[in-house]
């Protein structure tokens, strides 16, 4: 069984070994050898810490998609162009396809799913999704059944892994960022991960499958971890919370709701000990209850083994000529619901003037629009200006950011330093 790979970076690598390693065990599991036959990269001189034979190395794509004898194109290389038109290609000359690719995937899916069900081929991504974490298969077939009312899940390694860094050992934002790029965890332009659109994209494909509907990535609302300070980690710990960058979607009756952003989760949350590049998709269904999925969510190894799944999964397909595996589940249209809707507890820091009838004019302005609080700490004072932190109730989105409007507008705040969500208590 013939199989190419566009891309030998991070995942390329780790999936050249894996097959490697682990060939005479996946031969027995597939019923033939999976040899990689082509190897796509810009620069074939380039050292990549692995023992490649150089004549499987190319840079030209038409090696691979005029060889007749490759019948799986691993696409590893990432971005939207040309990995778009190199797997549709593919697909269209009824070569199945593997893909990690979450950028495309997001953003083109559903024209690559159409037409690899037109050409009764598979298109694969399971490693898209949470590196190692099975939970593309599982939505597809294994909880079919459900009907998925919620998911939440941390569902980027690199953030993770800045975050845990931070709030376990005080280490500086840059200085967690290079470490999770040089462990091979960040994206190709880090600033995905960091603000957020990585995991938006993850959550897009999760939605669309979950709730049948095409989710589209606009429709995901994003916020960042960038500008989290190591103050509201503190603070947060000592109101018996962490900070997690959350991927949220829920199927409601008025539409689907869709966000990534920080959030503050209680201490004994299931989501809240699940640290350094580990991610963790929960679910709920009406059948199944609650599932969890955890596992590592980025990496050479663990997203290879993802990919590698689906690279035997596609060849036991062409090798027994058998149907395609499932391709586009979305046959519902829901709506999405705008983030004014949603409802959350919030967080907020704010330095305000050290002054009688300053909290009475906060506590005014939210109560203006409907924002109760919950609680009001005074942390600092220099005697001019104090830091207050305050946690509301539950409250429309909308409401609160008319709040900190008004809020902001006040002569006695001088910043509105952090606002975050808190969930799951
Ligand atoms: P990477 O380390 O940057 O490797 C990309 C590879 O693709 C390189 O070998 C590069 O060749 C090759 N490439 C890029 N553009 C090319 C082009 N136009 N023509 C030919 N070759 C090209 O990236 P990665 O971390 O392995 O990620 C690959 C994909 O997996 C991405 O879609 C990413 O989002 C996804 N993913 C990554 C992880 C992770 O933990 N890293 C986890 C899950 C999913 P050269 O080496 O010659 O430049
Ligand atoms: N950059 C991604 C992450 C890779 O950190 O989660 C896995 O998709």
């Amino acid at each position: 069984m013939k199989v190419a790979l566009l891309g030998l970076g991070t995942v390329g690598r780790g999936v050249y070994r894996l097959l490697t390693a682990n060939a005479y065990s996946i031969a027995q599991k597939v019923g033939a050898a999976v040899e990689i036959a082509r190897i796509l990269v810009r620069d074939p001189g380039k050292d990549r810490g692995v023992a490649v034979e150089p004549s499987l190395l190319t840079t030209s794509y038409g090696d691979i998609l005029e060889d007749p004898e490759i019948s799986i194109v691993v696409e590893v290389m990432g971005g939207i162009r040309p990995a778009l038109d190199y797997v549709m290609a593919a697909l269209e000359r009824g070569k199945s396809v593997v893909t990690a690719n979450k950028d495309l995937i997001a953003a083109h899916g559903r024209e690559l799913l159409q037409e690899a069900m037109a050409r009764n081929v598979d298109l694969l991504f399971e490693g898209s999704v949470a590196g190692g974490i099975p939970i593309i298969r599982p939505l597809k077939h294994c909880l079919a059944a459900n009907r998925i009312r919620e998911i939440m899940g941390i569902i980027n390694g690199t953030t993770n892994y800045i975050l845990t860094k931070m709030t376990f050992e005080g280490t500086d934002f840059l200085e967690a960022l290079r470490e999770a790029q040089a462990r091979g965890y960040a994206e190709a332009d880090p600033s995905a991960d960091v603000e957020g659109l990585d995991a938006a994209r993850k959550l897009a494909i999760l939605a669309s499958i979950a709730f049948n509907t095409r989710v589209a990535l606009d429709s995901v609302f994003v916020e960042g971890i960038s500008r989290i300070t190591a103050r509201d980690i503190a603070y947060a710990g000592e109101l018996n919370y962490v900070i997690k960058l959350l991927g949220i979607a829920k199927d409601t009756p008025e539409g689907v709701e869709v966000r990534v952003h920080p959030t503050m989760i209680p201490k004994n949350h299931p989501l809240a000990s699940v640290n350094d590049v580990y991610n963790a998709v929960y679910v709920r269904g009406d059948a199944v209850g609650e599932v969890m999925f955890y596992g590592r969510g980025a990496g050479e190894m663990p997203t290879a083994s993802a990919v590698t799944g689906d690279i035997m999964e596609a060849a036991r397909r062409v090798l027994h000529g058998a149907p395609a595996l499932v391709g586009c589940t979305c046959f519902a249209e829901k709506p999405v619901k705008p983030v004014g809707e949603i409802e959350s507890k919030y967080y907020v820091r704010l330095l305000v003037a050290d002054r009688p009838g300053v909290l009475a004019s906060i506590a005014y302005a939210f109560g203006d629009k409907e924002v109760s609080l919950a609680s009001v700490i005074q942390k600092h004072s220099d005697g001019e200006r104090a830091e207050i932190v305050m946690v509301t109730h539950r409250v429309r989105e909308r409401n609160m950011q008319e709040a900190l409007q008004l809020v902001e507008r006040l002569s006695s705040v001088y910043q509105v330093g952090s606002c975050i969500r808190v969930e799951g208590d």
